[in-house]
């Protein structure tokens, strides 16, 4: 499957999607690396290691427009699926509804705990055992679309915000590959593309 994956950041999440579909028997191959931030580190890294990118600032443009530029490069890739990965702009609804059941987020949290902002920390304050990550269809409702897979990872004494941010990164690494590849492998499901469409109809 080609994949397109869209960040802000450094793109240590994008790095681990394109080393494991490096590997023999790999379900996908990412065909584009874009961003709404022309500065952002992990745009470096995929120009590096040879594959597509595209940038466009989000600054003074619509959401809608900005939508829709991101959608076209997509397109225009090839791409059959999006993969989110640190990608800090939140799309429009009709964004979302042309790539439901095809767009998948990471998010540092065990979804339904904690969708949005400030995760870990969030996890340490409420005095949890474990944080970790999930990986999740994305749907109009921020974080909560449908889970697809999580991995659970021991907050320790005296852990922080980002002493935590960096051990759970490394549980994201092994899991972001695995559940995309798994996905974009699964056999299609007609019945799952009618309760969606029958969902909106309501
Ligand atoms: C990750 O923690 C991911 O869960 C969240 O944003 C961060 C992206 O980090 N959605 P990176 O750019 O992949 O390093």
């Amino acid at each position: 499957a080609k994949v397109a994956v869209l960040i802000s950041g450094k793109g240590t999440n994008m790095a681990a999607l394109l080393y494991a579909s490096r590997q023999a028997g790999a379900a996908y191959e990412i065909v584009l690396v874009a961003s709404n931030d022309p500065e952002a580190e992990g745009l470096r890294l995929a120009e590096a290691e040879g594959l597509a990118t595209f940038a466009l600032s989000h600054r003074g443009m619509a959401r809608a427009d900005h939508d829709a530029a991101m959608d076209r490069a997509v397109r225009e890739a090839g791409a059959e699926y999006i993969a989110l990965a640190g990608y800090m702009r939140i799309l429009g609804t009709d964004f979302v509804s042309r790539w439901e059941g095809r767009m998948l987020n990471i998010h540092p949290s065990l979804l339904p705990k904690y969708p949005g902002l400030d995760t870990h920390a969030r996890a340490i304050e409420a005095g949890d055992t474990h944080a970790g990550a999930s990986v999740h269809l994305v749907t109009d409702d921020l974080d909560m679309g449908e889970v697809l897979g999580r991995a659970e990872v021991a907050i320790l004494p005296g852990d922080t915000p980002e002493t935590l941010a960096e051990r759970v990164k490394l549980a994201e690494h092994q899991l972001y590959p695995r559940v995309l590849s798994e996905y974009a492998a699964r056999p299609f499901d007609p019945d799952w593309l009618i309760a969606r469409v029958r969902e909106r109809a309501m």
